[in-house]
């Protein structure tokens, strides 16, 4: 029987087991996902703390909306551990969701794609022909890069002990709209059979289009792609936001008319690009577009522009300090939201930690305040507020994270407590003219210092 109609007949009567390797992000609500879509799950991570809070039905991650579906201790289909070679043998197919980050000097490190995958291929059994899937967001050719060495060392043959396959992750945590189960998908595989299995499986996780693409390089570049352009949308919007202020124009005013043409695309600028994805995979594809010799100016522009965002608007409030009198070296910031992502308790790669050590560097004292976030995880060097009302003697607040809870705090009192009633909107959410109202003297990204 071909393995499409193997699965399909598995699948209906409920055999098919999944393994889904790292459970953070996007492995948890998969495996969830796969759990309620009536599979076999065996969850693994290598961290004991994420591995206990699951077994005891809690959230190891900062995504609420996983908040109140990690199943409960001893549910049926449901299996938790540590250890990939327990958790393999039984699976037919094993998803691998492993962090996919950029080291110190900007190149993407793959060492926990490499070490997952060797794991998983050291614990499946001859002729179980298990199918593993790369999940991690990756630039074109590292599935087939990292893994095949690893496939042929260990003497494991192609179609008769093992698959490979990808297919990213799109979704969107702290989105509900866009979960594990609406988003569409594309598959990626050498094995035109294997690539149909699968679809026939992500068909039941997400009830939005699933499609096997051909080979494996061109799932990877579509991920890859698909953040890079927002990358690229966001860097225009933000290099406006640095164009136009220079010109007495609001940046938000010529994007609201601009918007009324059918075919323009609106972004908002903001203080700059975090999360996992979208400051990160760009070099991913930089990097791979070097090793074939192609220049790749636009996205390194992009990413540069983006990048630079935290430093220009630290300069920008350091001048509104200044302008108000503020004394060299007395300023005090108080940035609210830390997160990189609304509603997400998220700190990585946020664009808050680049502004509060640019604004360090100018001797301006910095507190934040995220009620999505322990203060643990915020940097040591950043006073951490824990309760909002008792923030006092600021100069200059910053909305960095539109969390509801800092849209709609009580701005007043907030005012009344503060040395100086300067507020900064970067992310062009706040109704400036109300704060205005309210005895702040409010501006923001790309709007020019006179309005
Ligand atoms: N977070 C997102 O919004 C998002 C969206 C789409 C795609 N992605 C991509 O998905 C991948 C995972 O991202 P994430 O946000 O879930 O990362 P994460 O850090 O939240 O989770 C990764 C998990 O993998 C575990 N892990 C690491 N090595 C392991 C190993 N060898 N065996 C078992 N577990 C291991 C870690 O302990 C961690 O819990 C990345 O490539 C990312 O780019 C992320």
């Amino acid at each position: 029987m071909a393995l499409a109609a193997t699965f399909a007949s598995k699948i209906s009567d409920g055999s098919l087991s999944v393994g889904i390797i790292g459970l953070g992000y996007v492995g948890l609500p998969t495996a969830i996902g796969f759990h309620d879509a009536g599979f076999n799950v065996w969850g693994v991570d290598v961290s004991q703390r994420t591995v206990d809070m699951v077994k005891a039905g809690q959230n190891p991650t900062g995504d609420p909306d996983v908040d109140d579906i990690v199943p409960a201790p001893g549910t049926e289909n449901w299996h938790i551990t540590t250890s990939t070679a327990e958790a393999v043998p039984h699976c037919d197919v094993v998803l691998v969701t492993v962090p996919t980050p950029i080291t110190h000097d900007l190149k993407p490190d793959l060492s926990y794609v490499e070490a997952a995958g060797r794991a998983v291929f050291e614990a499946i059994p001859k002729g179980s022909n298990t199918i593993v899937v790369l999940e991690s967001t990756v630039y074109p050719g590292v599935t087939a890069q990292t893994w095949m060495p690893i496939v042929e060392e260990l003497g494991l043959v192609i179609g008769e002990d093992v698959n490979i396959a990808y297919c990213p992750e799109r979704f969107n945590p702290g989105d509900a709209a866009h979960g594990v189960r609406s988003v569409a998908r594309v598959i990626g595989c050498a094995d035109e059979d294997v690539g149909h299995a699968l679809v026939e499986l992500y068909s039941k996780l997400t009830s939005e289009d699933v499609r096997y693409v051909g080979k494996l390089e061109v799932a990877e570049a579509a991920k890859v792609i698909e953040n890079v352009q927002r990358d690229i949308n966001i860097a225009l919007v933000n290099e406006l936001a640095r164009i136009f202020p220079a010109m007495d124009v609001d940046v938000e005013d010529v994007l609201s008319a601009a918007a009324t043409k059918w075919n323009f695309h609106r972004y908002t600028p903001g203080v700059g690009v975090g999360g996992h994805c979208i400051p990160v995979d760009p070099y991913y594809m930089i990097q791979r577009a070097a090793d074939v010799g192609v220049p790749a100016g636009l996205i390194t522009a992009a990413r540069a522009v983006n990048r630079s965002m935290p430093n220009h608007v630290a300069g920008v409030l350091h001048d509104l300090l200044y302008q108000a009198g503020v004394p060299a070296g007395e300023g005090r910031v108080l940035l609210l939201g830390w997160s990189y992502k609304p509603e997400v308790g998220d700190p990585r790669e946020t664009p808050a930690e680049p502004l509060a050590e640019a604004l360090q560097a100018k001797n301006v004292h910095v507190a934040a305040w995220d009620p999505h976030l322990e203060g643990a995880e915020l940097p040591d060097s950043v006073e951490v507020i824990a309760d909002l009302e008792a923030a006092e003697g600021f100069d200059l607040a910053v909305l960095v994270t539109a969390h509801q809870a800092c849209l709609s705090l009580d701005w007043g009192a907030l005012q009344g407590r503060m040395r100086r009633s300067i507020v900064y909107d970067g992310r062009r959410v706040l109704d400036l003219e109300a704060l205005g109202a309210l005895g702040w003297q409010a501006h923001a990204v790309g709007r020019p210092a006179s309005e």
